[in-house]
């Protein structure tokens, strides 16, 4: 009796459990942040809803079935070997007969592997090439997503307005709506986007441009988050993305198109915010605010939540944010200005006027 020498089922078991583990994790829920509702989802590459990550599961199924089948063998015949040929008491410790060279069993363990290994490299190639596109076709809306420490900016260039944290995309599907185009840039380290019940993981790297898109199935709120570490606050480098329907999206777009409001009756917090280095790093259309290192404000009221996901965007969690960005999201760039309590209702009810 002879058995396969260990090199190849090896290869192949320790390949199997890199997969298994990979699923596992895959599977837990990424973002948990229970800001609300929709954001307790758990953001499963098994639940897609977009035509790339459909196309994902399908191909991580075979590859998961193809490992899965090649573990249980090599697990079996593993076993099978242990049990059966075990010590004994009585066993008069000579080995048993050495048989060398069968022709039949090396090619079956040599070509099987080889066959299985083109199947994958095929179906890889083919899902790659699927999903991997470097121009925005004709028609697509384009989106630029710029990652930074620890946020996400996402221009619109149709309709000229910046935002963050919280991307707006129209439904995909085959009876209305368009796919989303992203251009993928990073203000300082690498970072990853990935949405996965949306969009696989692409890279979001210095001085370079990636891309993605987005084909969304069905609107609702889908969370996602930098799946690259990029620095104390990486785990909340959050980002969620609400697909609408063609005509709520184009509300959405118009609404954000719209200069600041600019409520008298918070002259006085709006004159202290203008003052104050915050417009260093943000902007609010319409006014001296002009920075770009941190989220644009000019609508931050139609945003759910604050910090990249931290938070929700009530008035007590900005007022608390303003006063001191450390408590929520330690490490955040953004400075505690040092306003005495006055000044900071001041800002705050500013804040939550622009809706
Ligand atoms: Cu950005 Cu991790």
């Amino acid at each position: 009796m002879e058995f396969p020498r260990p090199a190849l089922p090896l290869a192949a078991l320790s390949r199997t459990s890199g997969f298994v583990v990979g699923a596992l994790t895959a599977a837990l829920p990424v973002a948990m942040y229970a800001a609300d509702a929709s954001s307790t989802q758990t953001p499963s590459i098994f639940d897609p809803r977009s035509t790339q990550t459909t196309e994902i599961l399908a191909y991580s199924t075979l590859v998961l079935g193809i490992c899965a089948v090649i573990f249980t063998v090599v697990t079996a015949l593993i076993a099978y070997a242990v049990i059966r040929y075990r010590a004994r008491p009585g066993d008069d410790g000579r080995e048993p007969a050495q048989i060398y060279g069968s022709n039949p069993l090396e090619l079956a363990w040599t070509v099987i592997p080889v066959v299985v290994v083109v199947i994958l490299a095929l179906v890889t190639a083919r899902t790659i090439v699927d999903l991997q596109i470097d121009e925005r076709p004709e028609g697509w809306m384009p989106v630029t997503a710029i990652g930074h420490q620890w946020w996400w900016e996402f221009h619109y260039p149709e309709f000229g307005f910046t935002t963050a944290n919280e991307l707006h995309i129209p439904l995909s599907d085959s009876t209305s709506g368009r796919p989303t185009f992203l251009t993928l840039e990073s203000a300082d380290v690498i970072h990853s986007f990935w949405i996965p019940r949306l969009a696989g993981k692409m890279d979001v790297i210095p001085n370079r441009t990636n891309h993605a898109w987005i084909a969304p199935l069905e609107t609702g709120t889908y969370v996602g988050q930098c799946a690259e570490y990029c620095g104390t606050q990486h785990a909340n480098m959050l980002l969620r993305v609400v697909v609408q329907t063609p005509e709520e999206f184009e509300r959405w777009a118009r609404a954000q198109q719209r200069p600041a409001v600019d409520d008298p009756k918070v002259a006085d917090g709006r004159a202290t915010f203008l003052k104050t280095a915050c417009i260093n790093c943000h902007t609010v259309r319409g006014t001296v605010a002009t920075g770009r290192f941190g989220p644009d404000l000019t609508h931050l009221m139609s945003r759910a939540t604050i910090g990249a996901g931290v938070a929700t965007n009530t008035p007590a969690n900005l007022r608390a944010w303003v006063q001191s960005p450390d408590h929520l999201k330690m490490g955040a760039r953004m400075p505690a200005m040092g306003l005495g309590e006055t000044d900071v209702d001041g800002v705050v009810d500013y804040l939550i006027t622009l809706h």
